[in-house]
């Protein structure tokens, strides 16, 4: 009997221990997910890796919010339970604020805490790009006058955070309620180290999850995945190249058999991207938006009255480009100008149906372009002067095309007095701007201004950051969407004229006339405006996509402008796409989208829209995708050292490794003994297994032999 007892005890403990492990298993009611975050990521070049990653399970720390200096003073100093997940207001957020922190060690990873609105900000600016962005594969890379902008600093915030290697996780935390719940019910109930009194666990903990496979630099990565793929069957990338697509447009194409002079194609260009430390942060109202739109609306414009370009003697081909991957060392306007100096532009991005887009239309070289006009940021803020500045490079004015330069400057000003916009010129003996232009005339001269609403110094305080808001350039949030009375505000009418002068002078050089009779339309400025920055499911962008499109983007809470890699869908690439087909198209008159996708050809390609009164609408345009991958990932042998092309790549992270969550955390002691009783218990089953074994004969007596 006595041993019956104690195998009775046994196998209670045994039970006791089994529900406590199951016990464990209630976790999920215990951690609190954050579903608000958007991750810092890693990217990596040539050379270095930049960006974030956490460890593969995650980084744990005690959550402390760090509201002014004598918190973080608290941590450095006092902090008694290292290490610490730091939560931080986007207006404190800034390198000075936090690499002491990082550096000591003690802070394991970070939560940023989104602005709400204009109030929030940064009074100082903030900036996660250089101070003097894309450098060092600009045109003046190296010139000893020009280089690391000694002569303008152009984004003085710049303190080029975007490019540091956080060996942590840092997280934008965006959805308010989840952030006071963070602050009330997890800081201030349990962490707040009140007027010095001492703490006690349990603690609120923070784990912060986003651990990255690729390191070191592209170069070790593209090697590794390489070395992978061909090891095996299936493809392992540990990185991708930042690569997406241009978008080109043309005014008056010409046909292989067509004659295309020297100096006969005008090019007008945009960037199309931007960049933030945070995945999917979509505010770029300045940069890239205002220039988007400027740019669009200008073709908008002039897409009118396209015919008169053939028709004239001049008969001059006009070229819209939007630059894909500029903010990552000038991807797309480098690729471009790759193209063109190997013959193989435009060469179109193929879509389904079995067309070979483009392959009709003549090769464009660098000798074909004749000028060319860049629309860079030009949204006016509060009190600030309503001036546009014309920029040109000092170099080419040193040349023989200095006379086309002003004469270019010169007819610009004459139209815009015209249209009541102060233009003005940027001292002849100031460089250019960060630029996509620059990488054109790295292999060519040609006479290029850059339109923009700073003389020096960016007048955008938050250039490429998460505060490039619309709010500070005029374009609020309308609930319901209604445009009309935007489109009548001061800031719209100014850009809209911008657009207009902008379309006029490219008129004017392409035919040789006077373009005084065109003019952008502001309601269409508005509306692009508001679905850029606001809202991209807006029914302006619906118009211009068919059914299966808006179904596709139907999930897409936020589009946002970053380059990404091959293989995203960029919601806001295809639609401008196709803004831009809609603008410069001839509508054909067919009702349905299998008699409409008949049209493209070598030459035009065509678009099933679903048009304003989504009666659908075939639009047949000379608007196509190129290849926006830098050529450094396409030349054999390519010398990663050389610093001619971009060699950013990201990293690529699993299904799911982005969280964070919270949860209470016992004192390590506690820790140390569960894990004891943990072990303990792992005995003692072992031992009552082994018993049950060896006694196996005694205590199943009474079974029958055979079952
Ligand atoms: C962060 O930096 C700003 C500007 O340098 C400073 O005013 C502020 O006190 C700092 N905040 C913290 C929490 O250190
Ligand atoms: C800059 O680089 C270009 C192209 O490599 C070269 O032709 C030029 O001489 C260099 N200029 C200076 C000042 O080093
Ligand atoms: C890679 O990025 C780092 C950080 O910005 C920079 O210092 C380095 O020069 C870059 N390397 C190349 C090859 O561009
Ligand atoms: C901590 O100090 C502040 C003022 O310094 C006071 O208002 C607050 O009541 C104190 N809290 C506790 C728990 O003592
Ligand atoms: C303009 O060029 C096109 C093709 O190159 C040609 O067909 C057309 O006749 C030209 N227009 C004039 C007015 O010469
Ligand atoms: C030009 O703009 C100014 C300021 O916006 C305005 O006061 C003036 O009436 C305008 N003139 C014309 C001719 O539109
Ligand atoms: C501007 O565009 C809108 C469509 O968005 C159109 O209704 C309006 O007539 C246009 N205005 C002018 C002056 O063309
Ligand atoms: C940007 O993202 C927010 C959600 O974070 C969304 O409400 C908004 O519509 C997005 N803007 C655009 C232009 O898609």
């Amino acid at each position: 009997m006595k041993d019956y007892w104690s195998l009775f005890l046994l196998v209670s403990l045994w039970t006791v221990s089994l529900w406590n492990a199951g016990a464990i298993r209630t976790k999920d009611k215990i951690y609190y997910n954050i579903q608000g975050q958007k991750a810092c990521f890693r990217r990596l070049n040539a050379t270095h890796q930049v960006g974030c990653s956490s460890n593969p399970q995650g980084n744990i720390g005690i959550v402390h919010y760090v509201r002014d200096r004598s918190d973080s003073k608290w941590i450095l100093e006092e902090g008694p339970h290292p290490p610490y997940v730091m939560l931080i207001d986007a207006a404190n957020f800034n390198m000075d604020n936090i690499t002491s922190l990082i550096e000591s060690g003690k802070v394991n990873g970070i939560l940023v805490i989104s602005a709400n609105g204009t109030v929030e900000l940064p009074p100082a600016g903030f900036s996660a790009d250089k101070s003097c962005p894309n450098d060092g594969y600009g045109l003046y890379w190296n010139n000893t006058v020009y280089r690391r902008c000694r002569q303008v600093q152009w984004n003085p915030p710049g303190a080029a955070m975007m490019f540091y290697d956080f060996s942590i996780p840092i997280f934008l935390l965006n959805n308010p309620l989840e952030v006071r719940y963070i602050i009330d019910r997890c800081y201030e109930k349990y962490n707040n180290p009140e007027n010095g009194t001492k703490l006690h666990y349990p603690m609120c903990a923070a784990e912060l999850k986003d651990y990255m496979n690729a390191a070191k630099d592209s170069v070790t990565c593209i090697r590794r995945s390489n070395l992978i793929t061909s090891l095996s069957t299936t493809t392992t990338n540990f990185c991708d190249p930042i690569s997406n697509n241009n978008i080109i447009g043309f005014l008056n194409p010409k046909s292989e058999e067509d004659q295309l002079p020297e100096k006969s194609v005008i090019v007008a260009g945009s960037r199309l991207d931007y960049m933030t430390m945070f995945d999917k942060v979509n505010n770029s109202a300045d940069n890239p938006i205002t220039s988007i739109v400027a740019l669009l609306s200008a073709a908008e414009a002039i897409g009118r009255f396209k015919d008169d370009l053939f028709k004239s003697t001049v008969n001059k081909t006009i070229l819209f480009a939007f630059f894909q991957g500029e903010a990552f060392d000038y991807i797309g306007s480098s690729r471009m100008v790759y193209d063109m100096e190997n013959g193989n532009f435009p060469t179109c991005v193929r879509k389904s149906g079995g067309v070979t887009l483009c392959h009709a239309l003549h090769k464009i070289g660098l000798n074909h372009l004749s000028h060319f006009l860049e629309v860079d940021q030009l949204g006016f803020r509060e009190g600030q002067p309503e001036n546009v500045w014309l920029h040109t490079d000092p170099i080419s004015y040193n040349t023989s095309i200095s006379t086309e330069i002003d004469a270019l400057v010169k007819k610009i000003k004459t139209i815009g007095d015209q249209l009541n916009i102060t233009i003005k010129e940027s001292d002849t003996s100031h460089p250019l701007p960060p630029s996509s232009a620059q990488r054109f005339l790295r292999e060519t001269t040609l006479p290029v201004v850059v339109l923009a609403n700073h003389e020096n110094q960016y007048t955008n305080k938050y250039y490429n950051s998460m505060f490039d808001l619309g709010e500070l350039i005029g374009v609020d949030y309308i609930p319901g969407g209604d445009t009309e009375e935007l489109a009548r505000s001061k800031r719209v009418v100014l850009l809209t004229n911008i657009a207009s002068a902008l379309a006029q002078t490219l008129y004017e050089e392409a035919t040789g006339e006077s373009g005084a009779h065109i003019r952008a339309n502001s309601s269409i400025v508005a509306q692009l405006l508001y679905c850029y920055i606001w809202d991209s499911h807006c029914s302006f962008f619906h118009s211009v996509l068919n059914d299966e499109f808006i179904d596709m983007f139907k999930d897409f809470q936020e589009m946002d402008l970053y380059s990404g890699v091959k293989g995203n869908a960029k919601p806001l690439l295809l639609i401008t796409e196709k803004v831009l087909a809609y603008f410069v198209g001839d509508k054909v008159d067919v009702n349905d989208r299998d008699s409409c996708m008949k049209h493209s050809n070598g030459i035009v390609k065509a678009n099933w829209m679903q048009g304003e009164g989504e009666q659908g609408v075939c639009v047949a345009a000379p608007t196509f995708l190129t290849d926006a991958i830098s050529p450094a990932f396409i030349i054999d042998d390519y010398d990663w050292h050389s610093g001619q092309y971009s060699t950013w790549t990201e990293s690529v992270w699993m299904n799911n490794a982005m969280s964070v969550r919270i949860f209470l955390t016992s004192s390590p002691s506690l820790q140390v003994l569960t894990l004891l009783l943990g072990l303990t218990l792992l005995v003692v089953s072992l031992a009552v297994v082994y018993m049950l074994v060896d006694k196996a004969d005694i205590i199943f007596l009474g079974c029958p032999q055979t079952l």
